[in-house]
């Protein structure tokens, strides 16, 4: 009976957190943001597409994994060097507003390279059907088929997407150095991919839309 109370508890906090980032979403104010968003345009460009490939593009990012993210590095869950001390002090409503802003921000459209078809197809190939002789799901299940993803889901969009950051940021869900996915399911799905995997779905996702 403890133990059924317990779980209880913890299931009515779970769903209580969640009411409360549903309200914050929906109370978002994207002009809010984008004053705050000043601070940030020296790394993610003015229009959320920044100009080196060390950071990532946010312009039409999906609203609730930009706002899971900022809330991740503020609480240090994922730790980004290049942003500390600039969202210490923002509270949830704070990251939700930034978030709005960049979310209605025009993404960036890449061009895949098909210089090199064996590659290509690689990417095509992992990103559609994935590879079952190595365990890895189909990228498109959950980032859907257009590279978008789902914002009810928290699953961020990918396409047009620097390829050097994809790249990094696989590398570092298979190292460990990245560690905020929900059960760790990004760490699983990466450490199964070579490095010429990475750059094969990273090349393929930068011009897919
Ligand atoms: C000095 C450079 C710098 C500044 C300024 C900066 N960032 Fe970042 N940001 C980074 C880097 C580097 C990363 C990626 C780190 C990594 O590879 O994991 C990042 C990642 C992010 C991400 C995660 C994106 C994703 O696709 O997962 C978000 C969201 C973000 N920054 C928001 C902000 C906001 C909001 C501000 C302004 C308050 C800001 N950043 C200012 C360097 C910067
Ligand atoms: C079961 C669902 C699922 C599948 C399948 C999946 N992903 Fe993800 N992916 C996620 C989620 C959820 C996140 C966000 C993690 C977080 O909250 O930090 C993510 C994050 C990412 C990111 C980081 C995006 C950023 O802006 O930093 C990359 C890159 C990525 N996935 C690539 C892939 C690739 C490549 C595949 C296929 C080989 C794949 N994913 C398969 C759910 C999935």
């Amino acid at each position: 009976m403890r133990k059924l109370l317990a779980s209880l508890a913890i299931t009515m906090g779970a769903v209580g957190t969640a009411h409360a980032q549903a309200d914050l979403q929906a109370d978002a104010d994207a002009a809010a943001g984008r004053e705050m968003a000043q601070t940030c345009a020296a790394c993610h460009g003015q229009a959320g597409i920044s100009p080196s490939g060390a950071f990532p593009n946010l312009a039409g990012q999906q609203m609730s994994y930009l706002a899971k993210q900022i809330m991740d590095i503020r609480d240090g869950n994922r730790v980004v060097p290049q942003m500390a001390g600039l969202v210490a002090d923002y509270s949830d409503q704070d990251a939700w507003d930034v978030a709005a802003h960049f979310a209605g921000q025009e993404a960036n459209l890449g061009q895949t390279s098909d210089e090199d078809a064996e590659l290509l197809a690689r990417g095509e190939e992992l990103y559609r059907a994935g590879d079952m002789s190595k365990g890895i799901p189909a990228c498109s299940a959950c980032h859907t088929p257009t590279g978008v993803g789902i914002g009810s889901a928290v699953y961020p969009a990918l396409s047009g997407q620097h390829a050097e950051y994809t790249i990094s940021t696989l590398q570092a869900f298979a190292s460990g150095d990245r560690t905020n996915s929900p059960n760790n399911l990004m760490g699983d799905i990466a450490s199964k991919m070579s490095d010429r995997d990475m750059e094969a779905v990273a090349n393929y996702v930068l011009g897919l839309n």
